[in-house]
């Protein structure tokens, strides 16, 4: 059986926790080394899951072992050049979410794709989720009339990581929406099937991020926070349905977590995650759930996917236009945040 040769760019939190345990239970794909700028926490990486190479640069690893595909886990301002250098070296790319920080970025990203020939795609592993693909399915079908509203929500009531460098606008380029809110926001896209945008606006705060310090996912400094801990925001479509996006790491909600897609259409709605369906038969309203449905971990299923898309037994799932088009609209966000204006497109 032909394996797929990959080799891990940081050595962080998700490398550790999903791709590369991931990686190593898939009969077709192997990790031929692993590399992060910290030489130590490539070592410690490699001694625990057992791989044989390690590096602090990239380019060296690239050159070394020249492996088919890469998956990059780097903080958000390096997935661009990053993803550049492995392409042109000939290798798939699988670069965690978001695509980027700017727009320019993840179009660049997408043309150097089309240009080497090579597959690009992201870590937006809601899309991997049966209850995402039975819905695209019942849409395409026409089931759920026109679609003329979505929401979609991210909130934590005080999820602001404590690890990383998630409280950093110059590293991560901002903070729930780039970094949760976005795995909503691309579900909710692919669904609607990447409708052409007119403008978007939104708000944004950080009153809870530069003041507190009581978190439920670890201690961040006040003085360091430099995102937004909440992002209001709506988008009009040129055919006049629209999406309206809320997320937050901190929130005075009652809730610890929320993550949600709802789409409301014609004939039904719909809301996500969990898959249910709101419509009306023989002049009686009915809500449909679907409690049998198996719960399979996405982390792995769009890992799997990337795999196969690379030995060409599959079709891949998140592509680099798709992306491109999510971080559009994320930046747009942004931009209408700071400035106080819409961004009309
Ligand atoms: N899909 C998901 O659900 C999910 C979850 C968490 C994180 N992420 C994404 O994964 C990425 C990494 O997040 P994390 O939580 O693992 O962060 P992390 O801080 O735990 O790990 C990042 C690692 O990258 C290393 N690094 C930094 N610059 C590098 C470079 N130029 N070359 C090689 N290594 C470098 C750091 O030393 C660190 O070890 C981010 O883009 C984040 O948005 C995705």
């Amino acid at each position: 059986m032909k394996k797929l040769k990959a080799a891990i760019i940081g050595c962080g939190q998700i490398a550790q926790v999903t791709h590369i345990p991931n990686y190593q239970v898939m009969e077709d794909a192997e990790i031929l080394g692993v590399c992060d700028t910290s030489l130590d926490t490539a070592r410690t990486a490699a001694k625990k899951f057992e791989i044989e190479h390690y590096y602090d640069s990239h380019k060296k690893m690239l050159e070394d072992l020249q492996p088919d595909a890469v998956i990059i886990c780097v903080p958000n301002k390096f997935h661009c050049q990053i993803t550049l250098d492995a392409l042109e070296a000939g290798c798939h790319v699988f670069c965690e979410k978001p695509p980027a920080i700017t727009v320019e970025e993840a179009e660049q990203m997408a043309a150097k794709a089309e240009e080497t020939g090579k597959l690009l795609s992201y870590g937006f592993h809601f899309r991997a989720s049966g209850h995402t693909g039975f819905l695209k399915d019942r849409i395409a079908k026409g089931k759920m009339g026109e679609i003329y509203h979505t929401e979609v929500k991210w909130h934590r009531r005080r999820g602001i990581p404590g690890w990383g460098c998630f409280t950093s606008k110059e590293i991560q380029g901002g903070g729930p929406l780039i970094d949760i809110g976005a795995h909503m926001l691309d579900c909710a896209l692919y669904l609607l099937d990447y409708p052409e945008i007119s403008y978007v606006c939104a708000s944004s705060s950080s009153r809870i991020g530069k003041t507190s310090k009581a978190g439920l996912m670890g201690e961040w400094n006040p003085e360091r926070f430099t995102v937004e801990d909440g992002i209001f925001g709506y988008i009009q479509f040129s055919d006049s349905t629209s999406l309206s996006l809320q997320s937050s790491f901190a929130i005075n909600q009652e809730e610890k977590d929320i993550r949600s897609v709802k789409l409301f259409g014609s004939k039904e709605g719909a809301s996500l995650f969990p898959l249910k369906i709101y419509g009306e038969e023989e002049g009686q309203l009915v809500n449909l759930e679907f409690p049998f449905f198996e719960m399979r971990d996405w982390h792995m299923d769009l890992d799997t996917n990337f795999v196969h898309a690379c030995l060409g037994k599959e079709e891949l799932l998140v592509t680099a236009r798709q992306g491109a088009y999510v971080q559009k609209i994320i930046c747009g966000l942004y931009e209408s945040a700071e400035t106080g204006k819409p961004v009309i497109f």
